[in-house]
């Protein structure tokens, strides 16, 4: 099943400013005919330079966002329908880059009762829930602690157990490791990827981070609101000089590996890690 549809999907946003004649109004397009199609099941990375329009399409896969034109469908539903609404935020949920907007209570497995809660759900199966999310981000010894005192790994770890507890089928990540050391960025990347292998749930991660990027099972790049790119990891990395022309880097060893075969040394071009590399140097010697 497709878990994330989106059909020619344009967004406007309207900048109010004023000048000596009033108020005037500029559209910015910030998303220009994006087709996607997200199966059920993928982990799936966009890549995009600032201000390309990567969180205007993740906050339509919330329905926080309605289409300007074009459509985006979360299992089949439109989020232009309003009836779907509380449908679709259970089946997508976000997490967002800043830990700290987003715990809303001061003890851990109060914040993490708080979606199930919104949602009606029986005490019984929200004290269940709520269990298995801490469970599930490995954090059950937190559940009592206020997340003032987590780091930022931990709190992320919260905030996407808030999201679990809403059973999702698909968690949608806006540079979520942006604000966190490399301690807490691999922390919540394992989590993520634990949740996309052990529990099958369809991950659309939005990062910065390359070596994040390397571990998906596909690629988008977004630039100037439109879909350039699409791909398995390797595809994409291995085009070195498009990337920078999108003002986006490369893995670190997929660069070194580019940078030597301008050199004339004849390495694969779709080197993505250490190991990969390794075992191209030691056939490259093998020939010389
Ligand atoms: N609320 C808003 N009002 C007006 N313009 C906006 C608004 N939010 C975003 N934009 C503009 O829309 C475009 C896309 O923004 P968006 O935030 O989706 O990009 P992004 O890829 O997430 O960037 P970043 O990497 O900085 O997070 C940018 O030109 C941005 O300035
Ligand atoms: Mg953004």
């Amino acid at each position: 099943m497709n878990m994330v549809k989106s059909e020619h999907l344009t967004y406007e946003y309207t900048r109010i400013t004023e000048d000596a004649n009033g108020e005037v109004h500029e559209k910015i397009t910030a998303l220009s005919d994006v087709n996607i199609t997200i199966e059920q099941g993928e982990f799936v990375v966009v890549l995009g330079h600032n201000g390309s329009g990567k969180s205007t399409f993740a906050k339509h896969i919330n329905a926080l966002l309605e289409p300007t034109k074009g459509t985006l469908c979360v299992k089949d539903m439109d989020t232009r329908n309003g009836d779907l609404l509380w449908d679709i935020r259970q089946s997508a949920g976000m997490v967002f880059q800043n830990p700290d907007n987003q715990l809303v209570a001061t003890i851990v497995e109060e914040d993490i009762a708080f979606g199930p809660e919104n949602m009606g759900v029986e005490p019984s199966e929200i004290r269940k829930r709520v269990d298995e999310a801490l469970a599930t981000v490995r954090m059950e010894q937190y559940a009592t602690y206020s997340p003032s005192k987590l780091s930022g790994g931990q709190k992320q770890r919260i905030a996407i157990a808030g999201v679990l507890a809403m059973k999702p089928d698909c968690i949608v990540l806006d540079e979520p490791t942006a604000m966190l050391d490399p301690v807490g960025r691999k922390e919540v990347l394992e989590t993520i990827r634990r949740l996309n292998r052990e529990e099958g749930i369809t991950i659309i991660l939005i990062t910065h981070y390359m070596d994040e990027a390397v571990q998906a099972d596909r690629v988008y790049v977004i630039d100037d609101g439109k879909l350039v790119m699409e791909g398995v990891p390797k595809e994409i990395f291995s085009q070195v000089e498009r990337l920078q022309g999108y003002g986006l880097d490369v893995p670190q060893v997929t660069e070194v590996a580019y940078l030597l075969r301008k050199e004339g040394i004849d390495l694969p071009a779709d080197i993505l890690t250490i190991e990969e590399m390794v075992g191209a140097i030691c056939q490259y010697k093998s020939t010389i």
